[in-house]
């Protein structure tokens, strides 16, 4: 019987020196300490282990495949993996459901369901008896869901993502998601694709399980867990489908175990200095808008903050070394067979903080120092004095349209409208865009800028990827393939163009970018970093005491609490009462 004694090591590996391990943790309190462990024992038995397996620390296993994620299909191979890793290192794994997000599947976005799986994932991780846990994730959300929910949790944890997929082909082309779906539909809206193509294309955009295959949102998400040091060396980039990512399934629930006892616990690994390196990572990867979110999500958790003018100043000195779609080439398969995260961070040496510790138990700095790959594919990474692009792939924009910051993926954009001033074209809800984008009688050139309101975080609509306008197919058919689009919505990793997001504050919110009026003149300076409305002082007063935003309203559930909490994109979207109390304030 427990009682509180001292373990020492149970199995070979793991290292338990703590009072409570396994199925000792947490107990349900009957009044009798035992007489709960004798029950827990009992019902456990009923799942036909032995005792002596109940007898050993637990690694929980956070599983999230799902019929509505094609992205974790191959979960089930992955989780027996891990069971043996973590069997081997002398652990008993137990694996527990939480909610899973996929991506293309859920309404409005599933940006507004991140926050309920980080409360699901803390929750059952602090809920259940583990030593540690390994959370398998990879769709879009998941991992930052899961990150969020493991630094608040605060016990020992390592991530395993799911890999991305490999590509298709079509008529001699390689094809991925989702950066080609976007650039065939383009051609479809253009006349340029007919129907039998677009329906062949569709057929090869997603062919295998795992993430989409570009630098989208779930690979950035994937190489920044790694650049924080929450996935194992050089499992981020790994093929869904490659057999190496069996075997790192099977070290992680090694490294697991390996954990259990330790204080590497995330919100530990989450520091100052750690998200510093992940922003340098993805500005060096030239990464998804998205992440920036994410990133500030998660270490908000660890009350951390990021602030726009950081990432500004660390864009000035972070050079573009990757070569992926959406802005370069390559898929991500390309970027494993090229050296994954292991080449760029070693690449990006001297401007990373080395003394990061790492899951593994070693500094970043040691873990650079080992494992250097002969073979690094050029065209893929490059050396950091031969960049693809000198400066940082991400800009934060301010500006009175944009009192809180905006985000420019100017590695996507289109140089040539960096310094622009151009006549808006209001669209206020995401339904005025649907029904007016494609009018004939649409008043539009090139040179205007689009704008859409009312779809932030405060929206109704729960800030989706919107943010990537359709270019007016009286535009496209002539050949327009970017203008400048300012909004409050995100935008999908995977695309591209000259997109101003996540303007904050949302209209929804009262923000600036709720009184621009069609005919309004707009101007974006990327050197100046700013975005602008042209409009006197006394007008914008004007306008703001007779603008009545509409924030998003729920009469229960989660959309209640979601209605209630939200906070803007500079604060990662996160829940006001999820972030620790001196965060918050
Ligand atoms: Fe899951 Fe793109 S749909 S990562």
């Amino acid at each position: 019987m427990a009682g509180d004694a001292k373990r020492e090591v149970v199995g070979e590996s793991v290292n338990v020196t703590k009072k409570s391990y396994g199925l000792e943790h947490g107990l349900t309190n009957y009044g009798d300490r035992d007489f709960s462990l004798y029950l827990r024992r009992s019902f456990a038995q009923s799942m036909g282990y032995s005792r002596a397996l109940l007898a050993k620390p637990v690694v929980g296993i956070a599983y999230t495949p799902s019929g509505f994620n094609n992205c974790h299909r191959h979960f089930p191979d992955l989780l027996e993996a891990v069971r043996r890793g973590v069997l081997a290192a002398g652990a008993l794994p137990i694996a527990f459901p939480t909610i899973s997000l996929g991506e293309v599947f859920l309404s409005p976005t599933s940006l507004k369901y991140r926050n309920l799986m980080s409360i699901d994932t803390e929750e059952m991780i602090r809920a259940q008896p583990m030593d540690a846990v390994v959370l398998m994730g990879g769709c879009d959300k998941t991992v930052p869901a899961q990150l969020m929910g493991a630094v608040s949790a605060g016990r020992p944890a390592v991530m395993l993502v799911a890999g991305p997929m490999m590509t298709g082909r079509h008529r001699g082309e390689r094809l991925g998601a989702c950066t080609d779906c976007r650039r065939f539909w383009a051609r479809y809206r253009a006349g340029e694709v007919g129907e039998q193509e677009i329906s062949e294309v569709e057929g090869q955009l997603a062919v295998t399980a795992g993430t989409c295959a570009v630098m989208g949102t779930a690979s950035t998400m994937a190489c920044i867990a790694e650049a924080l040091g929450l996935v194992l060396p050089g499992t981020a980039a790994i093929p869904a489908v490659h057999a190496d990512r069996l075997r790192a399934a099977e070290a992680t629930g090694t490294a697991a175990a390996a954990l259990i006892g330790s204080e590497r616990t995330p919100d530990r690994i989450v520091s100052a200095k750690s998200v510093e390196n992940a922003l340098r990572a993805l500005l060096a990867l030239g990464g998804s808008t998205n992440a920036i979110i994410h990133l500030t999500a998660i270490a908000g958790r660890a009350g951390v903050k990021v602030s726009l003018e950081q990432l500004n100043a660390l864009s000035e000195s972070t050079p573009v070394l990757v070569n992926l779609k959406p802005v370069g080439n390559g898929y991500m398969e390309d970027f494993f067979a090229a050296g994954g995260m292991g080449a760029l961070l070693r690449e990006l040496k001297p401007l990373l903080h080395l003394d990061c510790l790492t899951v593994t138990g070693e500094t970043l700095g040691e873990r650079l120092a080992s494992g250097n790959r002969a073979y690094v594919d050029r065209s893929i990474i490059a050396e950091r004095d031969k960049p693809f692009e000198p400066q940082g792939g991400l800009i934060a924009l301010f500006g009175n349209l944009a009192p809180r910051g905006a985000i420019l993926k100017r590695s996507a954009a289109d140089a040539k409208l960096f310094e622009h001033v151009g006549r808006a074209v209001v669209f206020s809800s995401l339904a005025d865009l649907a029904a007016r984008i494609d009018d004939p009688q649409l008043d539009v050139t090139p040179e205007d800028v689009l704008v859409l309101q009312h779809a932030g975080p405060h929206a109704s609509e729960c800030m989706p990827e919107a943010g990537y306008l359709p270019i007016p197919k009286k535009l496209a058919q002539r050949g327009i393939k970017d203008m400048i689009r300012v909004s409050d919505a995100r935008m999908s990793g995977t695309a591209f163009g000259t997109i101003v997001l996540h303007v904050t504050p949302d209209a929804a919110s009262g923000g600036p970018l709720g009184l621009v009026r069609n005919g309004d003149r707009i101007r974006l300076s990327v050197k100046d970093r700013r975005i602008d409305l042209l409009v006197d002082e006394a007008e914008l007063k004007a306008r703001a005491a007779a603008n009545k935003p509409v924030p998003m309203q729920a009469e229960r559930g989660y959309a209640k609490l979601y209605a209630q909490e939200i906070l803007g994109a500079d604060e990662g979207c996160d829940f006001a009462f999820l972030r620790p109390r001196a965060a918050a304030q």
